[in-house]
This record gives C-alpha cells, structure tokens and sequence, in this order.
C-alpha cells in the first residue's frame, strides 16, 4: 500500500497525487481547483462543497472505493444538522484524502461559477473613451531648428485645428489623410 492517493477533480479534470490525511480542499488548492472557502476550512461557510464518486471510473482509469475519504466528521455532522448538506456531499475542508478518488466540484462551490442571464436588458450604452485617435502629420526633427517632440507635436495640433477642440472638425477628413 502506497503512502499517496491519487486525486481527480471534475469538472476542470486537474489531478494529483496527494499524501493520505490530505483535506481535499488542501488538494484542491495545490492544484489551482475552483473550490471556494470562506471561513477558513473551519466548518462554517459550507462553500467548500464537494460530490465524491464512488465505483469505476474508466475515463480517468481508476477505481474509486466506499472509503476513499476518511469518514464522515463531527464537523459535518453538526453542519448537516444546523444548516442542512445535500445527501452524499462533503465539507472539502474536513474531508481527508485516503484513497484514489474522484471529486466533482459543484457549480456552488466554485468561486468562479459561470453566471447565466436569463432574460437580455435593453440598455443604451453611450460610448465616451477618454482617448481618441486623431491623425496628426508632424515635422521632421531639424538640427537648425533644435524643438523637442512635444513642441513639435503641439505646433501641428494647432496648425491643424486640434489644439482647443476635444474632436477635430472634420474627424474622417483627418483620417482620410493617411
Ligand atoms: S471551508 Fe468553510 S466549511 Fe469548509
């Protein structure tokens, strides 16, 4: 018998070999799973919700037995009492890595769950970005006549009407010099 447990979670299919008594949610972190924790892992936020599955499962090639996970806690007792947990879910945080596994982790307890909109809003969105491209021709630098970028820059603007004006007075013309 080996000292590590193979561990799988679905539905990102991230895996790893992990030391038995691991919590899977110190799994789940080591590998960069979504599973969410607020309270720490100290059996409080539930947010850490997992479905271990158990029997064959050949895509990932392994073999999941009934005490994979070490077994059901005070902690999770206590929750599932107060709070109520969904039948055959655990607390990531309180459940212990003890054999080759599978873990799904529910939508809930992602962090990063996706977000479905059921019904589309009719907003008007005004587009005003803080910058604008505007076409500008520049003179060359000249050593008979020492200017720096930004001078140069600012002679052409207010030699082609862009100096006052947030906007040019003809916006496409300026383009259409290029
Ligand atoms: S991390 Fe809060 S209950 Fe597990």
């Amino acid at each position: 018998m080996t000292d590590t447990a193979l561990v799988i979670f679905t539905p990102s299919g991230k895996r790893g070999h992990f030391a038995l008594g691991t919590p899977v949610l110190t799994a789940a972190r080591q590998l960069g799973v979504d599973l969410d924790s607020v309270c720490g892992g100290r059996g409080i936020c539930s947010r850490c919700q997992i479905s271990p599955g158990y029997g064959e499962f050949s895509k990932h090639g392994v073999t999941v037995a009934i005490d994979a996970l070490s077994p059901w806690n005070a902690v999770e007792d206590r929750y599932k009492r107060v709070r109520g947990l969904i039948d055959g879910r655990r607390l990531g945080c309180q459940a212990q890595v003890m054999g080759d596994v599978v873990i799904d982790v529910p939508p809930e307890s992602q962090v990063h769950k996706q977000v479905i909109r059921k019904s589309a809003s009719d907003r008007v969105m005004v587009m005003d970005p803080a910058t604008r491209a505007y076409y500008v021709e520049v003179a060359e630098p000249d050593m008979h006549e020492p200017t720096g970028d930004f001078e140069r820059l600012s002679r052409a603007l207010a030699e082609q009407d862009f100096e006052k004006s947030s906007s040019p007075k003809s916006h496409s013309s300026a383009w259409e010099k290029s």
